[in-house]
């Protein structure tokens, strides 16, 4: 039986990620709204039959979209995501990330919300993780204030479950990439690798290189969403039983990204080396288990992914030119 649409709010929806997630609730025949005051995300990533309203997530006029629309699902993107932006005003990063979350959470108890997606982050929560790839109950050592922030989240959900039956499910991302994703911000390595490419300049590496990331496809994440929306997931004690990573489980070094990407782009630019970045982690990978018994699967490789992304940045960089 066809159920009713819903109204599902896309927090962050002009982002990198929360676009292409509130596109995929339009084609499943969702009403959408998005909520994001374009501090980092773009007009023009907004789908054009999803509502658009410029706000701050902390802002009172959220609670009072919520008593008008009353949402039955809640999909949380919005975030401030700059790891340094973080460390070096730790107010705004906790101001952000924790008091619009909760601007967020109690309006959504206030109208009955069904369920809430929370984005969390598996490159961070756990730090420079002992095991990899890491599974979700690995130990929680947040190593930067935006991590702080992304776990604190959590918790704050499972309290709002546990005590006031605010049902939520937490993705826990490795690096997500592919297309919109900003070339020019801070994070993002695979959109800024392809930018520099096609400007024919080195590509920047900072210390050896052989740091290593999971890589997974935004493709393959908006899926993820698409799963927490629907399914029912595991019920249980304790923040784990929540929370899903959402990753490959491989591990690519940033010297075998840029190799990768050279090779997509046909043309080689050289390094640029640096020295290391204090506090940048040593590897990072996931354990997605839990999420693959649910039916989940990452259906890109890591080379369709690059080559997709690689092939997004070159048309919008030809049309800007035009
Ligand atoms: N990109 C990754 O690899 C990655 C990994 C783990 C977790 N995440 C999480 O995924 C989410 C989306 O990240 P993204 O990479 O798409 O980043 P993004 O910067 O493209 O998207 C974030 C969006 O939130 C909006 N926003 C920021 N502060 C806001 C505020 N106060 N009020 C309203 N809107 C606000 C921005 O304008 C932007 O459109 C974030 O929660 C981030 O922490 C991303």
């Amino acid at each position: 039986m066809k159920r009713s649409k819903r109204r599902v709010l896309v927090t962050g929806g002009a982002g990198f990620i929360g676009s292409h997630i509130a596109d995929a609730y339009l084609a499943a025949g969702e009403d959408v709204w998005i909520v994001d005051n374009l501090s980092s995300g773009r007009r023009e990533n907004v789908p054009s039959k999803a509502e658009f309203l410029e706000l701050d997530i902390r802002d009172d006029d959220v609670r009072s979209l919520f008593q008008e629309v009353r949402f039955d699902l809640v999909n949380h993107h919005a975030a401030q995501i700059d790891v340094r932006t973080s460390v070096l005003d730790p107010m705004k990063d906790a101001s952000i990330n924790v008091h619009g979350l909760l601007n967020l959470t109690e309006a959504a108890m206030e109208v009955g919300v069904e369920r809430f997606i929370y984005v969390s982050s598996g490159g961070v929560v756990y730090g420079e993780p002992e095991e990899l790839p890491t599974p979700e109950t690995a130990p929680k050592s947040p190593l930067s204030p935006y991590g702080v922030t992304k776990l604190t989240g959590e918790h704050y959900l499972y309290y709002y479950q546990a005590i006031r039956g605010l049902e939520y499910v937490a993705l826990r991302y490795a690096n997500v990439f592919g297309p919109r994703q900003d070339p020019h911000g801070e994070a993002g390595v695979v959109a800024i690798f392809c930018d520099r490419l096609l400007s024919g300049e080195p590509l920047t590496i900072f210390g050896e290189g052989e740091q290593t990331r999971d890589y997974v496809y935004v493709g393959d994440v908006v899926a993820a969403n698409m799963l927490a929306s629907d399914t029912l997931m595991a019920e249980g004690i304790g923040l784990d039983t929540r929370a899903f990573n959402v990753g490959t489980g491989s591990r690519t070094s940033v010297n075998q990204l840029a190799d990768m990407l050279e090779s997509i782009a046909g043309n080689p630019c050289g390094r640029n080396r640096q020295p290391a970045r204090p506090g940048e982690l040593r590897h990072s990978a996931l354990n997605s288990g839990r999420l693959r018994k649910c039916g989940w699967a990452p259906a890109h490789t890591l080379e369709e992914g690059l080559r997709e992304t690689f092939d997004y940045i070159a048309n919008q960089r030809a049309g800007a030119t035009e």
